[in-house]
């Protein structure tokens, strides 16, 4: 099975992959988070695009293409999702290509719908373990003590992307070049809208009423 996790930053995209994958095995392929390492280890593409992430614009095309085409064709024949690919209908129409192409298809889109505030307070409350890449989130998922991952100690510190300055630009860039996306794979049949505003749990639930029924 095949699924693309789409929504705005902070819908909680990489939050309900995690799950799904401990929930059903399926493996996460994340843009973001490839593009992140690939930035940490200071590797060519990451000091390509870091300057970019950092504003909150759309990395080029060709180099995500690139890069997620690779990452897909080491999953094999296992069920995965995609999570923040594609990102705008360029990247789209390449996907349905190379899965013409594979002789694969999308089984569903789990587009993640949440109010603007609500995407605005869960990123300007994001915190993460530099160390051990815990999650943290004030004041829905405090640390034991302030300012430090309760794993090793290490300081906890916000994604560059996410001071608000950042986040209304990337909700800007979503609303501009990815939500197109919504109608692209409603016209196809494929998307499921997902109330997920709520607790995490009742999210989750959701998604796996949709794939109990797609499966
Ligand atoms: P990427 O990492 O994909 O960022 P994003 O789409 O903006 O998504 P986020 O990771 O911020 O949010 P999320 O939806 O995963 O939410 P999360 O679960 O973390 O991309 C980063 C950058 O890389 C882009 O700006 C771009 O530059 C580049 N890039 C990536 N892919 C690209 C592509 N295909 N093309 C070009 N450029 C690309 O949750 C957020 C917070 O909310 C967490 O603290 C969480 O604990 C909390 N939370 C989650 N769910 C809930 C809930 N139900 N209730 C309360 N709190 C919740």
């Amino acid at each position: 099975m095949i699924l693309i996790l789409l929504g705005p930053p902070g819908s909680g995209k990489g939050t309900q992959a995690k799950r799904l994958v401990k929930q059903r095995g399926f493996t996460h392929l994340s843009t973001g988070d490839m593009l992140r390492e690939a930035v940490k280890n200071e590797t060519e593409l990451g000091l390509k695009v870091k300057s970019i992430m950092d504003t909150g614009e759309l990395v080029a095309d060709d180099l995500i293409i690139g890069l997620i085409t690779e990452k897909m064709q080491e999953v094999g024949g296992a069920a995965f999702m995609l999570d923040g690919f594609p990102r705008n209908l360029t990247q789209a129409e390449k996907l349905d290509e190379i899965f013409v192409a594979e002789n694969l298809s999308v089984d569903r889109v789990i587009f993640l719908n949440v109010a603007e505030e609500e995407l605005v307070k869960r990123l300007s409350g994001r915190f993460y373990c530099p160390k051990c890449n815990a999650g943290y989130n004030y004041p829905a998922h405090l640390p034991k003590v302030d300012g430090v991952c309760d794993t090793d100690g290490e300081k906890i510190l916000r994604r560059p992307d996410d001071e608000e300055d950042v986040v209304r630009n990337r909700l800007k860039v979503y609303h501009r070049l990815t939500s197109p996306l919504e109608n692209y794979y409603r016209e196809k049949g494929l998307l499921a809208e997902i109330s997920a505003g709520e607790h995490p749990d009742r999210v989750t639930e959701s998604i796996m009423k949709v794939i109990t029924a797609t499966w």
